[in-house]
């Protein structure tokens, strides 16, 4: 029996504590450790990393991947897509899909988890056959939620889908960290049987289920689980490595985990996360263990989010109300699960609702989403809402990209020699703003080096 291990200190663990604050410079030294400490697998790439690398960190997300890769020769690194939308918050082109996948596999990239926030296959399609002919591993991935029209039934459907799309693995992937210990072992179990591909099953330690949670999916035959080493563990994040590692032993079940490596990485992060907890960047309130998540649904780095926003406008004795009101804007929306970007639009408009009205203010994401931009609503979108946004229009029933017209090699012409790279062309693409200032630091930083040098040798000479 074994049972196989995904890091995710340097993904969603960074993410849903730390908001995908920390520098490469910061963990650069303890990754040959990670990268014989047994892990199955590194979630290091995706989700949030791409825009903080951008946006906070001054770093080229591409140059982190290639720098990691290099160290990291013996565990495989894993990456979360948000299939057609990529890293980002909208739908882009097939041919955009197609290079940004093609490139993270050459960068580095060996294990891709795909999802679509719908659980609309047709979203995933493009990025699942273009990482397939990558050679990278794909776990097709059900986005777990609790809803009336959320049932086993209706996650096998998604998980014969994703088989049908010839994917190796498939995720169980319970961002609100809501899913309970029975739900898991019913849900695993009925995978096994009618679908019969390797199980990984994510989850976060938000409501205090998540060790619970992994011990019933393991004993009803899941393969993977993702955990984070323990300083950077829990709350938001994922239940701690060292500690399932300790339980999964006591059951008989090969890890390939070496203690010693993982209190080493610990060591390290720890005085990481010491300095995080100081300087505030780390809210100790992210850590608690918080069973509204329960009724509410909240997934980890929403929470944060909420709170960080509701704290900048000075709002942060509206959180309950906000959080009361995330349920009825989800009904509205037809109950899409709350994970990236439906989480964020969803929060943004339950905020807006709390703080000046019911749908006074209607974001232009919300509005997209009713016109069908996102995919299928899994359910019965409020037809009210949806007429007052869409007046006569119809809405879109065809998979969205369809309608977007290619686009990189305009980007490309575009750019000209401000892209040195593919993987330029796509940070632009991804992320136009971000991208293109960090170009323009990146020729300044070039340029001021040269004269520097230049100066260097006339003073030698
Ligand atoms: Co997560």
């Amino acid at each position: 029996m074994r049972i196989k291990f995904t890091e995710t200190v340097l993904r969603d663990a960074n993410q849903s504590l730390i908001a995908t604050r920390m520098p490469f410079e910061r963990f650069k030294e303890i990754l040959p450790v990670m990268d014989v400490a047994g892990y199955y697998s590194i979630e290091c790439w995706g989700g949030a990393t791409f825009d903080a690398c951008l946006r906070y960190l001054d770093e080229d997300p591409w140059e982190r991947l290639r720098k990691i890769n290099a160290v990291c020769r013996n565990t495989k690194l894993q990456m979360l897509l948000r299939g057609q939308n990529l890293l980002g918050y909208r739908h882009y082109p097939d041919d955009a899909v197609e290079l940004f996948v093609k490139k993270s596999v050459e960068n580095g990239i060996d294990v891709i988890r795909i999802f679509d926030a719908l659980n609309d296959l047709r979203n995933v399609e493009t990025a699942t056959k273009a990482a397939l002919k990558a050679g990278a591993e794909v776990q097709g991935t059900i986005c777990y939620t609790i809803s009336p029209i959320h049932d086993i039934s209706s996650y096998l459907e998604t998980a014969r889908g994703w088989k049908k799309l010839g994917v190796q693995t498939i995720c169980i992937k319970d961002m609100a960290g809501i899913m309970s210990p029975k739900a898991a072992h019913d849900i695993v179990k009925a995978l096994e049987e009618e679908v019969g591909l390797p199980i990984s099953v994510h989850t976060h330690a938000t409501t205090g289920l998540a060790f619970m949670t992994y011990l019933e999916a393991v004993k009803a035959g899941c393969d993977i689980v993702d955990t984070a080493i323990s300083c950077f563990s829990g709350g938001t994040a994922q239940p701690a490595t060292e500690t399932l590692n300790y339980v999964f032993g006591e059951y008989g079940y090969e890890t390939g985990l070496d203690p010693k490596a993982l209190r080493k990485i610990n060591d390290f992060f720890k005085t990481y996360r010491n300095e995080c907890m100081r300087d505030g960047l780390l809210n100790p309130i992210v850590l608690a263990t918080d069973t509204e998540a329960l009724d509410y649904q909240i997934p980890g780095g929403m929470l944060s989010n909420l709170v960080a926003q509701l704290t900048a406008q000075h709002k942060l004795d509206k959180l309950d109300e906000v959080l009361a009101e995330v349920p009825n804007v989800r009904k509205d929306l037809g109950y899409p699960p709350l994970v990236t970007p439906m989480s964020q639009m969803v929060g943004v408009q339950a905020t807006s609702n709390v703080l000046f009205g019911k749908y006074k203010n209607i974001s232009k994401e919300i509005k997209a989403y009713l016109k069908g931009e996102y995919g299928k609503a899994p359910g019965q979108v409020n037809a009210e809402l949806q007429k007052s946004v869409l007046g006569d229009e119809q809405p879109i029933t065809c998979r969205y990209a369809d309608l977007l017209e290619p686009i990189v090699e305009k980007t490309r012409k575009e750019l000209g020699s401000l892209a040195q790279s593919d993987e330029d062309v796509l940070s632009y693409i991804a992320f136009p703003q971000l991208a293109e200032r960090f170009f323009k630091e990146r020729e300044e930083k070039k340029a001021r080096k040269v004269k520097y040098s230049i100066t260097k040798v006339e003073t030698n000479s």
